[in-house]
């Protein structure tokens, strides 16, 4: 970690207090699953940066790709069409489920939800979108305004029609139920509100097919297959914000294919080019992208299919391919929780342990029975931030959040990274308990 005081001088950190982060962690280099700071400290990355860096640092294809293309025009106005565009457009809606054939491109994760939200508007005629408490859209005033993520404090009370509903969130119902007893009792009370709100005003429902930083939880068994029939019955969209889900994260392509739903938008970025250059994009179904063939469609951006981010993605769809990254992101997803609940075992503060794949969450408790958390919500706290720290001691980079550790390493690692994340994680958790007293 660097002292340079003067490292943050000119930039606002993002999420965070400004003058806590001192000192900063100086990225130097990287290389697979590991990173390196300006003193030669090694992290292993189990949070793949944030979420994205799927393929682990200094992919020799993706590198390989961005280069011969920044030889190539890079400089290409929306309106034109290149070989790489169509090539790209073609091989990512091969591998999307169903009918999500036509993709808009744009920059980053945030974009695409806020497009996927004007396309909703434009297509329906629907003013409201509706989305979960927890649940984080991006950083736009559309995405922050509509999720429920505590971020949405800097914009409140956000944009007119955004709604909220209560998430399927077992491990601490709303509705004090239990799974699967429950019988997907907060559907129910979601159907209810729906139909308090008018069906006819609503444009869309956006869900998380894991949510991510907002909650760490999957959505459960049956709730998506009942969500995508209760949309059909009232002409609602469904989004599926697979910003983090996508691209082999939860040990499927995509994490609606673990349902067999297909949704009418899916929202990508992250995984798409594995963090090398920003993109994000909308696929959206044949009956939306006919909605625009005798219409006007209104929106595009001058960097929107940049042609250095077509390049990265589709070396990215390639490489997850011949490494066979899906299935292999499936089996260390399984050996990664086998050792996370060991992990539990032994630690009184782990209240839950819970996710889908390589996208793991643990949840801090101060007592398992009452599950008091750790940071209550909507509150300001440094204990994430002093275990963020303790974990960078330990050479590991995770998610403290809240009363959360998020863990999402590049889908290239290995049983042994899982065994070394586990080692330093049982320290860390370890000094949790004894500067927390939770015994
Ligand atoms: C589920 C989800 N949607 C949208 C976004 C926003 O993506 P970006 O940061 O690329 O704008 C994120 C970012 O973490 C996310 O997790």
């Amino acid at each position: 970690m660097s002292t340079l005081g003067t490292s943050r001088q000119h930039i606002l950190l993002p999420w965070t207090v400004q003058e806590r982060e001192d000192p900063l962690l100086m990225l130097d280099r990287a290389e697979g699953v590991y990173f390196y700071d300006q003193q030669g400290r090694r992290y292993l990355d189990f949070l793949s940066q944030l979420f994205n860096c799927n393929l682990g640092h200094g992919n020799p294809r993706v590198i390989a790709a961005i280069q011969q293309q920044a030889a190539r025009p890079c400089c290409v106005s929306p309106v034109l069409m290149t070989e790489e565009r169509i090539t790209l457009a073609t091989e990512l809606t091969r591998r999307t489920p169903g009918d999500l054939n036509k993709c808009l491109f744009v920059n980053s994760g945030s974009e695409a939800d806020d497009q996927a939200f004007i396309l909703a508007r434009m297509v329906t005629g629907r003013p409201k979108i509706f989305a979960k408490y927890r649940s984080y859209h991006g950083t736009m005033l559309s995405g922050l305004g509509v999720g429920g993520d505590p971020r949405r404090a800097a914009i409140e009370p956000g944009p007119a029609g955004s709604v909220r509903f209560y998430d399927p969130f077992c491990y601490r119902c709303d509705f004090g139920k239990e799974y699967p007893s429950c019988q997907l009792h907060c559907f129910d009370a979601l159907e209810r509100q729906l139909q308090l709100e008018n069906p006819s005003t609503v444009a869309a429902v956006i869900v998380e097919p894991v949510t991510g930083a907002a909650g760490g939880f999957p959505l459960p068994d049956g709730y998506l297959l009942r969500l995508r029939e209760l949309c059909d019955k009232h002409g609602i969209l469904l989004i599926a914000d697979e910003v983090i889900t996508g691209f082999g994260r939860t040990g499927a392509w995509f994490g609606v294919e673990h349902d067999g739903v297909v949704p009418d938008l899916m929202v990508l970025a992250k995984g798409l080019t594995s963090g090398y250059v920003p993109m994000g994009a909308v696929i959206v179904r044949d009956r939306i992208a006919e909605h625009f063939e005798k219409r006007m469609f209104p929106l595009g951006s001058t960097y929107a299919a940049h042609p250095l981010a077509c390049a990265a993605a589709m070396a990215c769809l390639e490489e997850y391919d011949h490494g066979g990254l899906i299935p292999h992101a499936r089996r260390m997803g399984e050996a990664l929780f086998a050792k996370l609940h060991g992990l539990a075992e032994r630690h009184p503060c782990i209240g839950d342990v819970r996710g889908k794949g390589l996208l793991a969450c643990l949840e801090i408790v101060r007592d398992r029975k009452t599950k008091a958390p750790l940071v209550p919500p909507n509150t300001d706290s440094l204990l994430p931030m002093q275990i963020r720290r303790r974990a960078w001691a330990e050479g590991l980079h995770v998610m403290p959040r809240g009363s959360l550790i998020l863990l999402a390493p590049p889908l290239i690692v290995q049983p042994e990274h899982i065994d070394e994340a586990i080692d330093k994680l049982d320290r860390v958790l370890g000094w949790v308990e004894q500067t927390e007293k939770i015994c």
